[in-house]
C-alpha cells in the first residue's frame, strides 16, 4: 500500500514535466506563445513568454512558426524579435498584442521591435496585430511629445513580408521601416483618428525595394512617409484618410544630406485628407528627390491634392536645397476641398509639361500654364 501511494505521486509530478517537454517546440516546427506561459487575458503580463517563445524558435533549425492565436489579447510591454536565427521563420499573428498606457510603458521607443532577420514572414486573419493606448499619449499633459513611441518597427530585415495585420492607436508612428532591403506590405489596416498627433501609417527610411499594397490607412499624421535613404518604394491600392496623405520627406531636415528616388504611388485612393500626394523639403538641407511618380490617384474632397513645397517650414532661407526632379502627377480624378488643386512652393528652375490638365494651380513657381491661376 504504502508503495503505490508513492508511485502515484511520483507520476503525478513528473507527468507534467513531461507534457511540457513533448509539446514545446516539437511538432513540426511550431512555437505556439500559450506554451511558454502566455496566457492572453489583455490584462496579465505576457512580455517573458513572448521573449522565451522567441528565443526558442530562433534557436529552431529549418521552418519554424511562431503562432499567436486568435480570440486571445496578450498584454505586453515590450517585444522584441530579434535576429539572426537559424530558422526560417513565420508568424502567425492572429491574435492581439496590446499596448500598455503611458503609465506603464517600458517598451522604449517601439512597443514591438523586429531586427536583423531574412525571409521573415508574418501573416495575420485580419484581426489579430498590436492595439495601442495612444490616447494616453496624444495629449501630453506633462510634455511628452519627443517621447511617444511607435508600435511596431522594422529594422535590418531582408526579404520580409507582412500581411492582413491591423495596428490601432499607435502614441507615434504606426509601422516604420528602417534599413530594409525588399519587403512587402499587403492588406495592412491601420487604424487611428485625424486628431491623432504624428500617427504615421508607414515611416519609411533608409530602405530599398519595399512595396505597400492593398491597405487602408486611418491616421493623424501622414499616410505613408517616405524618408531620406529610400530607393524604390511602391505604394499600390492605398486608401488614405484620414490623415495628411502620402508624403516624400521631409527632406533635408537639421542640415541634413536626403536622398529618395524612384518611388511610385499607383491607383490610391485618398478621402478626406489634407494632401494627396506631397513633397516636402527644408531648406539647409542638400541632396535630392528624383523620379517620384504619382499616378492613377482618386480624390474624395482633398484640400491640396498635389503639392510640392519647398518652403517648410515658412520662413527658413539658407544657402541650399534638396533639388527636386522628375516628378509625375498622372491621373488625379476626384474632388478637392478647397479651391487649390495644385500648389508648387518651388526653390528654383522647376518646369512643368501638362496633358489633358483641369483646374487650377495656386502660387506656383513657374506657372502652370495649362491650368488656371489663383492667387491667394
Ligand atoms: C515598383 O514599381 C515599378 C514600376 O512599375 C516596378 O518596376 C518595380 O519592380 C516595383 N517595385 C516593387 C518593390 O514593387
Ligand atoms: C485600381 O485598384 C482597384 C481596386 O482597389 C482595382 O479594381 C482596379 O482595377 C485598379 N486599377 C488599375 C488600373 O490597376
Amino acid at each position: 500500500m504504502q508503495r503505490l501511494i508513492n508511485f502515484v505521486i511520483i507520476l503525478g509530478f513528473i507527468s507534467p514535466c513531461l507534457c511540457t517537454r513533448l509539446n514545446v517546440g516539437t511538432k513540426d516546427g511550431i512555437y505556439n506563445v500559450m506554451d511558454y506561459g502566455a496566457r492572453g487575458d489583455g490584462k496579465s503580463d505576457d512580455t517573458q513568454a513572448f521573449a522565451s517563445a522567441w528565443s526558442n524558435i530562433c534557436k529552431a533549425r529549418g521552418k519554424s512558426t511562431l503562432i499567436i492565436p486568435a480570440g486571445k489579447s496578450f498584454f505586453v510591454t515590450k517585444v522584441h524579435f530579434s535576429g539572426p536565427c537559424n530558422a526560417k521563420i513565420h508568424i502567425q499573428l492572429e491574435g492581439k498584442i496590446v499596448a500598455p498606457p503611458k503609465e506603464a510603458w517600458k517598451g522604449g521607443e517601439k512597443l514591438i521591435l523586429i531586427e536583423n532577420l531574412d525571409g521573415l514572414t508574418i501573416d495575420g486573419n485580419g484581426e489579430g496585430g498590436a492595439y495601442g493606448d495612444g490616447s494616453t499619449w496624444w495629449n501630453c499633459p506633462g510634455g511628452c511629445e519627443h517621447e511617444r513611441p511607435g508600435i511596431l518597427h522594422f529594422h535590418s530585415c531582408k526579404d520580409l513580408s507582412v500581411r492582413n495585420i491591423k495596428i490601432t492607436n499607435s502614441p507615434r508612428s504606426h509601422i516604420s521601416v528602417n534599413n530594409c532591403i525588399g519587403a512587402t506590405f499587403s492588406q495592412i489596416s491601420i487604424d487611428s483618428p485625424a486628431i491623432s498627433p504624428n500617427t504615421d501609417g508607414f515611416d519609411i527610411s533608409f530602405s530599398k525595394n519595399i512595396l505597400v499594397e492593398d491597405s487602408n490607412i486611418k491616421s493623424g499624421d501622414d499616410c505613408i512617409a517616405i524618408n531620406g535613404g529610400s530607393f524604390f518604394i511602391n505604394a499600390t491600392r492605398i486608401t488614405c484618410g484620414p490623415g495628411h496623405g502620402i508624403s516624400v520627406g521631409s527632406l533635408g531636415k537639421v542640415r541634413d544630406n536626403d536622398q529618395v528616388s524612384d518611388v511610385y504611388v499607383r491607383n490610391c485612393t485618398f478621402i478626406g485628407t489634407t494632401n494627396g500626394g506631397r513633397i516636402k523639403t527644408v531648406s539647409g538641407g542638400s541632396g535630392y528627390a528624383k523620379r517620384i511618380t504619382f499616378e492613377e490617384i482618386n480624390l474624395v474632397n482633398v484640400k491640396n491634392p498635389i503639392i510640392i513645397d519647398q518652403h517648410y517650414p515658412k520662413d527658413l532661407e539658407l544657402d541650399s536645397d534638396v533639388s527636386v526632379s522628375e516628378v509625375t502627377y498622372r491621373g488625379f480624378t476626384g474632388t478637392c476641398e478647397g479651391n487649390v488643386a495644385v500648389k508648387f512652393e518651388c526653390r528654383k528652375n522647376l518646369s512643368t509639361v501638362c496633358h489633358n490638365a483641369h483646374g487650377t494651380a495656386t502660387n506656383t513657381i513657374p506657372v502652370v500654364s495649362c491650368l488656371q491661376q489663383n492667387v491667394l
